[in-house]
């Protein structure tokens, strides 16, 4: 399987379109406190992406009937804003944000934990994170790779991705859900490669520049096991354990990735700079 290669016309409009989604969740971050319901969240975001002139990818996909997805402790993915739904001081929620700029996409998604969070479950959210930054790592060039010319380069594998997280998240006993991945993007909202999380012998396609997808791991506390609600989106944990998720949309360069959803907050975090880096500083 051949991935698309984006042009340099093309990347400048998935750059704004991630940029947007990625100031979604800044902008929204405030108000991620105890006491608003997931439909006000949603109705800000809604908003917020209007305005800037783009349009919130989930409203209508599939039928989804908000314009954000909000899961909620044992939500894996796909949980469906709601006026009902409160946020509580122990509460962690997971918003994912995906607009449509110029007719290119951006998708992006973080979990947000309430002040009052037990420490076993801010944890599950640290190494959550842990995990996409493991998997982005995991497409960066190795010194000795690195200093080769551009042209000469092993290509990194799609499951080079998967592999770095399982490991992760396996060190904490996590359980990785496997029916749910992450997408090739661009012009459209979800297209091949299927980006899996978890560990596969079946190497996928080879990385190469101009190659847009998202990583996008759902880490549980407990098994990795999940069912869907009969409103056909709401993916809950068969356990009822919390379960986490970040995700970003990323470029694949000639000299590693670029992470086209970072956030101001990242720049200057540890985990960014694993990134720039190259792998060898990772171990
Ligand atoms: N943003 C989700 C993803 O990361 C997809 C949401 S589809 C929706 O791929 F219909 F639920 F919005
Ligand atoms: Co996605
Ligand atoms: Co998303």
């Amino acid at each position: 399987m051949k991935l698309p290669r984006r042009n340099a016309k093309d990347v400048e409009k998935m750059r704004a379109a991630a940029r947007l989604a990625s100031s979604v969740l800044e902008f929204i971050e405030p108000q991620v406190q105890p006491g608003i319901s997931t439909l006000a969240l949603n109705d800000l975001c809604h908003e917020f992406i209007v305005d800037a002139g783009a349009y919130p990818s989930p409203l209508n996909y599939n039928g989804f009937p908000k314009s954000i997805c909000t899961s909620r402790n044992e939500v894996v993915c796909h949980g469906i804003p709601n006026d009902r739904e409160v946020m509580l001081p122990t509460d962690i929620v997971n918003i994912d944000i995906t607009v449509t700029l110029d007719g290119w996409f951006g998708d992006t998604s973080k979990t947000f934990v309430m002040p009052e969070v037990s420490p076993d479950v801010v944890a599950l959210v640290e190494r959550t994170q842990a995990c996409l930054y493991r998997g982005i790592a995991a497409m960066c060039f190795e010194a000795e790779e690195l200093a080769k010319p551009a042209g000469r380069r092993r290509y990194r594998r799609l499951n080079d991705i998967g592999r770095a997280i399982h490991a992760e998240a396996d060190r904490h006993g996590y359980g990785v859900v496997r029916n749910f991945v992450g997408h090739g993007i661009g012009d459209a909202f979800h297209t091949p490669p299927n980006v899996i999380h978890y560990r596969s012998s079946q190497r996928g396609p080879a990385l190469k520049p101009g190659n847009t997808f998202t990583i996008e791991p759902m880490i549980n506390l407990g098994t990795h096991r999940n069912r869907t609600l009969s409103d056909g989106w709401t993916a809950l944990t068969e356990d009822g354990l919390p379960s986490a998720q970040f995700e970003h949309t990323i470029l694949v360069t000639e000299d590693g990735v670029e992470v086209l959803t970072a956030r101001h907050e990242e720049s200057d975090s540890p985990w960014m700079r694993y990134v720039d880096s190259v792998r060898e500083d990772l171990k």
